[in-house]
Formats: C-alpha cells, structure tokens, sequence
C-alpha cells in the first residue's frame, strides 16, 4: 500500500477528508504520518485521535538558531539551491540567502522527521510554509515522478500565494475554484492534477465562498491522491510546458 505524509498548518480539515476517505475504504493508502510546523495546529488532534504518528518542526524556533548562527546542513549550497530558486528571483542576495538559509534548517528537521516513515507521497494539506529547493530535490528524486502535492484554494494560475479565497472574493469573480497540483519551485506554479469551481452568487459573502470552496476540496483531494496512488498520473512536456496527463484505470 502507498504510504503518504501529510503536513498541516492550521484546522486539517482536508486532512480529516484524507483520513476520512482511508476509513470508508474510498481512498486506498496508508497515512503513515502528519506534521506540522505549528505545535497547535487541529490538525495534529485530528491524526492522533486517529492513531497517526504526528510530529512538529518548529519553524520559528529554527529561524531563531539561524540568527544565532547554527551551522546549516552539510548538504546545503546556497549557490546550488538559490539558482533553483524561482520565488524571490531578483530579490537582495542577502535577503534571499537569508530567506533560505532559515529554511534549509527548518526543512533539513523536516526531512529527518519524515525520514523514518519512508513516505511515497508528500501531501500539503494547508501547509502555510514555502518549501525551497533544498527540500523539494530531496524528496523528488524522479523527475517523472514528482512526490509533493498540494491543494491551493483557487483556480491556478489566478491567485496564488496565501489567500485565494480572499482574493478571488476580493475580484468579483463569479466562479471560484480550488486546484490540486505537484509542488515545483515556484510559487502554486506546478503541474495541475486536478481543479473544481463553484459559482459564486452576489449573496455570498466571504465566509460562503469558503464554505462553498472547501467542499470542493475535501472532494478533489482525495480524488487525486487516489490518481497517485492508482500510479495514473504523468507528467508529459507539451509544447514547452510540464503537464499531467491522467492515465485511464488499468484494465483488471
Ligand atoms: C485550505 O483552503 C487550503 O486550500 C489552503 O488552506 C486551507 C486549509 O484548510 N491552503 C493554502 O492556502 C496553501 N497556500 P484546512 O486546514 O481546514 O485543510
């Protein structure tokens, strides 16, 4: 069975849809465990009332030992990860390198905490952290087998970063959406595997447009884990551009 982690920053509610998908027998991997970097996240409640090994990577306190000088991991090259890089590209050398030096120490805990798990999967339910480089190429060793996903509350490629309801609400769109894609090293940039809209009415407020997105998401993220874990999933270079192709069922 296909093992997968799951990191969670907040409610973990997509996390419960996972959990809950694996109970009723519609999602058929293992949880083998959830991480988190904020020690009060729901989301741990949720794994360990569940039974599932959860662990914390505190990224703040990592930001702290950086500034006090902590020597960063043997595997780190700044210059390798920062020509990776595309988030900040043109930002201040200094700050970039400050930006991922924290971060090499916050994400090299969280690659050793995941390690024992010798997880398949990587899942960014609501996981609020940027992963760099550094992280990425550590778990994605296979380029036609990407090993992050996550789910973005919006219709990629409008409105990433860390509030696409908001800013979708904020537009006037009439339709919102969620989307499900691999993580590269941009920003929400990577290959789509899966999106689904809902309407958005002039009655709807905010908090109706997140209601409304939501249940979208418990449904489509289950779904394409499912995709991965069925092994339907293809990244295919078309015209100039990394895309999933998803395989039909195999024939039984
Ligand atoms: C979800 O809406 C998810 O799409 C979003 O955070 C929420 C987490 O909810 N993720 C991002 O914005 C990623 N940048 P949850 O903790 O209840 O699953």
């Amino acid at each position: 069975k296909m093992k997968i982690g799951v990191l969670v920053s907040g409610g973990g509610s997509n996390l419960q849809a996972i959990m809950d998908a694996v109970a009723v027998g519609a999602l058929d991997v293992e949880i083998a465990c959830v991480g988190s970097d904020n020690p009060d996240a729901k989301g741990l409640e949720r794994a360990e009332k569940a039974g599932i090994p959860t662990f914390v990577t505190d990224y703040s306190a990592f930001f702290a030992r950086w500034k006090e000088g902590a020597a960063l991991p043997e595997d780190f090259s700044l210059e390798t990860v920062a020509s990776r890089q595309s988030l900040m590209k043109g930002s201040d050398p200094d700050i970039l390198k400050a930006f991922l030096e924290k971060r090499a120490l916050a994400e090299a805990a969280l690659l050793a905490a995941l390690a024992p798990y010798k997880i398949d999967l990587l899942v960014l339910a609501g996981f609020m952290r940027v992963l760099t480089p550094y992280f990425i190429d550590a778990l994605n060793t296979d380029s036609n087998r990407p090993r992050i996903m996550n789910i973005h509350p919006a219709l990629l490629p409008a409105f990433p970063g860390t509030d696409g309801y908001g800013d979708t609400f904020r537009y006037g769109c009439k339709v919102g959406g969620c989307t499900v894609h691999f993580v590269d090293y941009g920003e929400d940039s990577g290959p789509i595997i899966g999106q689904s809209c809902f309407p958005i009415e002039s009655s709807d407020d905010l908090d109706a447009v997140k209601k409304k997105g939501l249940a979208e998401e418990w449904r489509l993220f289950p779904d394409c884990i499912g995709l991965y874990a069925e092994d339907r999933l293809n990244v295919v270079e078309r015209q100039g551009t990394r895309v999933v192709e998803i395989l039909p069922p195999a024939a039984r």
